[in-house]
């Protein structure tokens, strides 16, 4: 009986050094969950709040309880099943150069992230009742690629495609099943090619986000260009668009199409209501229109520009408020967030920043309506911090900065601000 035991053991040992897989990745292997405590007694829950903390010893989900009146209350960190990584650029804040590290679909209450050193992507399902509750759907899956840094759900809340930016780069798809979690979709592997590292060297030259079109028969990933100085290919930036097939497959080779004139660092994708076209931040240009009406000719369509941002150093991270009807876009390194307001030609008609702590480092946010007035909740990494911002045309409003250091140091979490990442908001 124990001898039968030992050899199983045995047995299971010897296979974990003869085939490396996930399951034997060491660092990480026995993460537990933390809590952080209960929810405000005087508030009903709303929502969450959720970041990932990408730790190379461990990755995290930290999530936030909003309470009615749109404040947070920080409640759980879910261990995200693998470990983080942190690209080789400089080893400051926003260590994936990317927008999209979680992903939500509110309906369905999925999430999904990556642990962008350990090559795979993780789904979860969200707790409706108490949502920073989140249940691991299977396993942590093959991301068929390195350093993966983004992804992106689909409407119905039942597929993800996730995007690698490391030395195996591109793109891969899967169905997202509320048994098993995520399940490949065959001839969905694709290349872009770009001859980076693992880590990505970054910020140059790597991919930044992943989308699908409004009408999902596409895949869009930007790619940031490159400085005369990289040893690479040297272009200044490019969109690579995947035609999806009905079964779920994707076009062999991408269409590239250059990013509109002027742009050089595409960053993020935010749909413009009502419009055949993107607005996107563009980390060496200030915001970029990606006019789409020319899509099938690989060419940006006439009503694409690009726009300087005052001072901007790095726009990085684009979203919408359907309430004051503007597109808000965030510099990772001076901490401005910038309100850009677009008449019906897609012409900007005003650009107006709002300067945050020059040392905060404000990177991923997310726009959501509470008491029909929208709310702006943005991680000010250097600062590690979570904080919300009331919106208003022309008016930003701070309401609340909760810390995330110390709470973390008494429950036993290791955070970094050089690592916190990505910024996704679920409505009950
Ligand atoms: C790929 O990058 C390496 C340096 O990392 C460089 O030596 C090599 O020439 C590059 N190859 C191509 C095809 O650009
Ligand atoms: C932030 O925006 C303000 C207002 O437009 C601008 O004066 C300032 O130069 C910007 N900050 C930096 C560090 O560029
Ligand atoms: C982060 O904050 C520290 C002070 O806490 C500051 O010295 C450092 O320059 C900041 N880093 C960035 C990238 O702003």
């Amino acid at each position: 009986m124990q001898l039968g035991l030992a050899s199983v053991l045995l047995s299971i040992v010897l296979a974990c050094h003869a085939t490396p897989s996930p399951k034997c990745a060491a660092p990480g292997k026995f993460m537990t969950d933390k809590y952080f405590g209960d929810a405000s007694a005087s508030a009903e829950v709303i929502g969450a709040t959720f970041i990932t903390s990408d730790e190379p010893t461990g990755n995290f989900i930290i999530a936030a309880d909003i309470n009615s009146d749109g404040m947070m209350t920080l409640r759980r960190a879910i261990y995200a099943g693998g470990v983080g990584a942190h690209g080789l650029h400089d080893l400051g804040p926003d260590p994936l150069f990317s927008q999209g590290t979680i992903d939500i679909n509110s309906e369905k209450q999925v999430l999904a992230t990556v642990n962008a050193g350990s090559n795979t992507i993780v789904a979860f399902k969200i707790n409706s009742d108490d949502p920073t509750d989140l249940k691991m759907l299977g396993k942590p899956v093959n991301s068929y690629g390195e350093f993966p840094v983004a992804v992106v759900i689909n409407k119905a809340g039942d597929k993800v495609c996730a995007l690698n930016s490391g030395a195996h780069d591109g793109v891969s798809c899967y169905t997202l099943d509320l048994e098993k979690g995520l399940i490949d979709i065959p001839n969905t592997v694709r290349p872009v090619g770009l001859n980076q590292t693992t880590p990505s060297t970054g910020t140059s030259g790597t991919v930044s986000t992943i989308a699908f079109s409004e009408d999902e028969s596409k895949l869009f990933v930007a790619v940031k260009g490159t400085t005369p100085e990289a040893n690479f290919d040297e272009h200044p930036g490019f969109f690579a668009v995947w035609d999806i097939q009905a079964d779920g497959s994707l076009s062999e080779k991408y269409l590239r199409v250059p990013v509109p004139e002027g742009g050089q660092q595409p960053f993020s994708f935010t749909p413009i209501p009502g419009q055949n076209a993107l607005l996107g931040a563009d980390g060496g240009a200030g915001f970029y229109i990606w006019d789409l009406s020319t899509l099938d000719q690989g060419i940006p369509g006439p009503r694409s520009s690009v726009t300087p941002v005052i001072g901007r150093s790095a726009v990085c991270w684009s979203r919408y408020s359907s309430c004051t009807g503007n597109f808000y876009v965030v510099d990772g390194v001076i901490s401005n967030i910038t309100q850009v307001t677009l008449d019906d030609d897609l012409k900007p008609t005003s650009v107006i920043n709002f300067p945050q702590g020059i040392f905060d480092t404000t990177l991923d946010f997310d726009i959501v309506p509470v008491n029909d007035q929208d709310h702006m909740y943005i991680l000010a990494a250097n600062a590690t911090a979570l904080r919300v911002m009331q919106l208003a045309p022309n008016e930003i409003n701070q309401l609340q900065s909760i810390d995330l250091a110390a709470p973390s140091a008494t429950v036993g979490l290791t955070i970094n601000p050089n690592n916190l990442q990505g910024l996704r908001v679920f409505m009950k």
